[in-house]
């Protein structure tokens, strides 16, 4: 039954493939797509004579300039469709463009700085299943009165802590244990460590440093079948139910709601890309430019325990794991409410084969009971006026789940104008297994919380690093400070003694643009220094920063000098179609050397050019109790938001929604 559905399937796609599927030259990788890719490759190097190993394909985006100029209808043809690979080829990086008209390679550049790509899941799989077949693992298990069976291991990066030799594609293999609970994570055991070399696919090294408990399963799972007596007070039914549909349309990855016009792709290792994000402006009765093109670059996570098995967790989520890959399908009406369109993705598995990813984003209209704007007269005599529009924006949701973590990003657009980014982290808290049960036992450094019996909570960070490529109408741009400055009143003009004023500085190199959020009062501003609104004001948006924390490790750590594009919580770089990823492009065990961090060392000039503005959200996480054994979601952002962009307040004559259908018929 299976199989023959699956070849209807695939004798569909096949016929499908012969149509012009592309509208848009920013769309990603299709299923068709990805295989031809995968025969281009194989071409070139015949399986019979190569190792290959597909590390990352994505599309090779075509350059801003042929995509600007197609969008306004002045390219002569549509840019070609190319792909970009990394692979590994007999053990060596490659960087292929391959072309998919011509079906060819057109570039096959062999890269041999630091770093290695990102990590497979079908090698990590591999990985964790060797020490299955290893004897002295077998016998720590067994030595430790534990069943074989309920063992789980990991997959874990291993870094770069100084080491001159290069180190092979290494990962350190890290078990935990089930028995009684799906929540392997709270079950760690701890001291067991199996060093992998992931081209030989052998165990390198194998130690048992330490014999604590493994902690309980008891009070650890988390689903709702399981749950015991007593429970809180139930909800009544709530629901988010649209009879008309939704107010929003999707064409293939374009996106049209209210008066945002948007496109939505996904990568593998960024995950949501958002490009050519342009609102329309009833004033001028035209779209214009905001966002060129906004992704999740990096993903810093270095926890701060110096254990013999801990020191060298420190994660990349985006350039060790991908964001992407590790995308999970978001669950209806729980992940994302009833008026939710959902989105597949797709990616190349480890052999290049495209791998469907099913409802991977949501899309959907938010009406959460707040207001836009509102205001009650009561002061004219006679009458009361009261007028309130509600807040209705438009979300696009996806969660990477990477290992323990599950991580809800959101996108969201409204009506004002604004673009609202928010990440909640939520998910497993990485633990470790102790000996202690009370906090009065611990009298030495164990680098967390005691969280429940033999279970530490380890201290960590989380650094959300976002490429912010704004064209606020139009690619020219300068990014400007108004520091609000005490300003003492020393005259007698006035009998108060002082007052704040702004004084705005146009930042003229990159090093005016390394910033340090909660030093100064400041409003940050990218600007377009060639336009003016009717009454004098540059045309702007505005950056708001959320959550944001400052780095505590210091600059010559090596986790902190691989990670130092979070130094600054905010930078600006001129544009450059190969500075996308802040930790570099290739992130296990690199060394420093291609980060953002070293990028703006150059100091170029960024006055009233294409600029990309580098916003890093942040998080000290240091964990509660109630953090076990699932956390509650914790959530933090930015907003995006016109500053002088309109002649006035855009959502003035936004109408309320009408009442849906189904709630008038309820009431009547
Ligand atoms: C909802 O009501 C509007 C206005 O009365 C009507 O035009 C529309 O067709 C109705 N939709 C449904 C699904 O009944
Ligand atoms: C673009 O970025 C790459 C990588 O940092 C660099 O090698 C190249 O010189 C940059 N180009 C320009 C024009 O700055």
């Amino acid at each position: 039954m299976a199989s023959v559905s699956k070849s209807l399937i695939f004798f569909l796609l096949s016929t499908l493939s012969i149509l012009p599927t592309h509208t848009h030259p920013l769309d990603p990788l299709t299923p068709t797509e990805f295989t031809q890719i995968q025969s281009i490759v194989h071409n070139s190097y015949p399986k019979s004579s190569h190792s290959i190993a597909f590390h990352y394909v994505g599309l090779e985006e075509p350059t801003k300039t042929a995509i600007l100029s197609w969008l306004e209808g002045t390219a002569t043809k549509t840019p070609p469709r190319q792909a970009f690979v990394i692979a590994r080829i007999d053990q060596i990086t490659h960087e292929i463009i391959a072309d998919l008209s011509v079906r060819k390679i057109v570039s096959d550049r062999v890269y041999g700085g630091y770093g290695y790509p990102l990590l497979t899941f079908e090698e990590q799989g591999a990985a964790n299943a060797l020490p299955f077949k290893y004897t002295p693992f077998l016998e720590s298990i067994r030595k430790r009165g534990l069943k074989v069976e309920e063992v789980l291991c990991t997959s874990f990066a291993i870094g770069w802590y100084g080491e001159k030799r290069r180190n092979k594609r290494v990962v350190r293999v890290l078990c935990n244990y089930l028995d009684g609970t799906v929540n392997l994570y709270m079950r760690p055991i701890e001291g067991i460590t199996v060093t992998v070399d992931l081209e030989a696919m052998e165990i390198l090294g194998f130690q048992d440093r330490s014999n604590v408990p493994v902690p309980k399963a008891d009070g650890t799972d988390y689903r709702e079948s399981l749950q015991k007596l007593p429970f809180g007070s139930p909800l009544k039914g709530i629901s988010m139910h649209q009879s008309d549909g939704p107010s929003f349309t999707i064409d293939g990855h374009t996106i049209r709601w209210a008066n945002w016009d948007f496109h939505l792709s996904f990568d593998a290792r960024a995950g949501p890309v958002i490009s050519l994000a342009s609102i329309f402006d009833l004033q001028k009765q035209k779209f214009r430019e905001v966002l060129y093109q906004g992704f999740l670059s990096e993903v810093f996570v270095p926890y701060m325990d110096l254990n013999e098995e801990w020191y060298y967790r420190v994660f990349f989520d985006a350039g060790e794991y991908g964001y992407g890959l590790c995308a999970v399908p978001l669950e209806p009406l729980r992940d994302c409410p009833e008026n939710a369109v959902f989105m597949d993705a797709y990616v190349a598995d480890h052999n290049g084969t495209p791998v469907n990813m099913p409802n991977i984003f949501c899309i959907f209209e938010r009406y959460a009971g707040d207001v836009m704007w509102r205001h009650t007269e009561a002061a004219i005599p006679g009458k009361v006026i009261r007028e309130v529009r509600p807040e209705v924006t438009l979300v696009v949701r996806m969660v990477s789940t990477v290992g323990n973590y599950d991580y809800v990003n959101d996108w969201e657009f409204k009506q004002s104008g604004s673009i609202k980014v928010t990440v909640g982290l939520t998910g497993l808290l990485e633990v470790r297994g102790s000996m202690y049960t009370h906090k009065d036992q611990i009298k030495e450094e164990v680098y967390g919380t005691l969280l429940a019996e033999n279970t530490l909570g380890a201290n960590h960070d989380h650094f959300f690093t976002y490429h912010l490529d704004l064209d606020v109408d139009g690619d020219a741009n300068s990014f400007v400070r108004s520091q609000l400055l005490k300003t003492p009143v020393t005259d007698h003009r006035s009998p108060r003694r002082s007052y704040w004023r702004v004084v705005s500085e146009t930042a003229k190199t990159e090093s005016d643009a390394r910033i340090k959020l909660g030093v100064a009062q400041e409003d940050l501003l990218v600007v377009n220094p060639n336009k003016r609104t009717n009454i004098g004001n540059f045309i702007g948006y505005r950056l708001i920063p959320g959550s944001f924390a400052a780095p505590l490790l210091s600059d010559d750590d090596y986790a902190q000098i691989r990670g130092a594009f979070t130094k600054y919580n905010l930078w600006i770089t001129p544009y450059n179609k190969s500075e996308k990823w802040a930790g570099g492009l290739y992130v296990d065990q690199s060394r420093g050397d291609d980060t953002l961090a070293r990028w703006s060392l150059r100091s170029r000039e960024i006055e009233n050019k294409d600029i990309v503005l580098w916003y890093t959200l942040g998080f000290h996480h240091v964990p509660y109790q109630e953090d076990f054994p699932v956390m509650t979601t914790l959530s933090g952002g930015f907003e995006l938001r016109p500053a002088n962009f309109f002649e006035s307040n855009p959502v003035l004559k936004v109408k309320p929604p009408q009442p849906d259908n189904r709630s008038i018929c309820s009431r009547a």
